[in-house]
């Protein structure tokens, strides 16, 4: 373990380097953090100017530019969190499998990584169109543990979606943009999540850029990505589930789930619509409360 003394601002700088680091990930790459800084700060006291200095000069990229944008730190002669655009367009499924390794960056520090991915992926495609391969590449090559893992599962998983069925929703839903929404949750529920494949054809029919409908999706709760397990849990976070209980609901949920949730999706939304039933749990589309919860959900687990 790294031996640091520390000044004041120099702890607190760190601190604000462990906050941006994805919450997953804290834990192991902390000791390691400290061993590089305690190297930087060779012995003298850890200023705020020594983490400033270790974070612009020795960490690798693309975590070199999210951490000093962190630190509200410019990068010399970069524009900072300037998005690149595919030098040359996208080649195949390219393009969606390039914001689907977007989705596993933090929301606070995405418009960094996309920037230097995307210029990784630039520079691997040589002048020519970013190709699923370039894409694959990036992930193997640049990004850590377990987003890798992540990433290249939900990779493996997409694919089999019967793409006529998005087609029909679009043409059940005449108009622009506007109707995004309405043709997203139709989508949801017809498949149980949002299929990669029916964001690209949404993206071509709507003329909506891909990256734009990724971050719809991910910044609505009752949006997934992920093919859902054979049963969904949804439990509320709202003011009103928590004082009547259902942060403690959550948590023993969590605590069942953790040694037997094979197959079974877990979701936190602010409300359910139920607040008279509080603290509300949602298991496969129907609401439940309290003692009938706990029922259902040892149903469930004893299947
Ligand atoms: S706050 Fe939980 S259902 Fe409304």
């Amino acid at each position: 373990m790294s031996d640091i003394k520390w000044l004041p601002d120099g702890q607190k700088t760190f601190d604000k380097v462990m906050a941006a680091v994805p919450a997953e990930m804290r834990d192991t790459m902390k000791p390691k953090l400290l061993q590089m800084l305690a190297g930087k700060a060779a012995g003298q006291p850890v200023s705020k100017e020594i983490v400033e200095a270790w974070v612009s000069e020795d960490l690798p990229e693309p975590q070199r530019s999210a951490l000093m944008a962190a630190l509200g730190l410019k990068t010399e002669g970069e524009e900072k969190a300037a998005p690149v655009a595919a030098a040359a367009g996208w080649d195949g499924n390219s393009e969606a499998l390039f914001e689907r390794m977007l989705q596993e960056v933090p929301d606070m520090m995405r418009e960094v990584f996309r920037g230097k991915l995307m210029g990784i992926a630039n520079d691997k495609a040589q002048g020519g169109p970013i190709k699923e391969e370039h894409i694959y590449a990036i992930v193997k090559e640049v990004v850590p543990e377990p987003f890798k893992t992540n990433i290249l599962n939900a990779y493996a998983t997409m694919g089999g979606v019967d793409v006529s069925k998005v087609e029909t929703i679009l043409e059940n839903t005449p108009g622009g943009q506007e109707k995004v929404i309405g043709v997203l949750h139709a989508v949801q529920e017809e498949f149980g999540y949002i299929p990669r494949e029916a964001l690209v054809l949404i993206s071509q029919k709507k003329d909506i850029p891909l990256s734009t409908l990724y971050r719809l999706v991910t910044s609505y709760a009752a949006f997934r990505l992920e093919e859902p397990g054979k049963h969904v849990i949804t439990v509320c976070n709202g003011t009103g589930c928590h004082v009547c209980g259902g942060s403690d609901m959550l948590k023993t949920i969590e605590e069942k789930l953790a040694g037997n949730g094979a197959g079974i999706t877990l979701e936190k939304v602010r409300c359910l619509g139920s607040c008279n039933s509080s603290p509300a749990i949602k298991i496969d589309g129907e609401i439940f409360s309290g003692v009938q919860a706990q029922a259902k959900l040892e149903a469930i687990l004893s299947e």
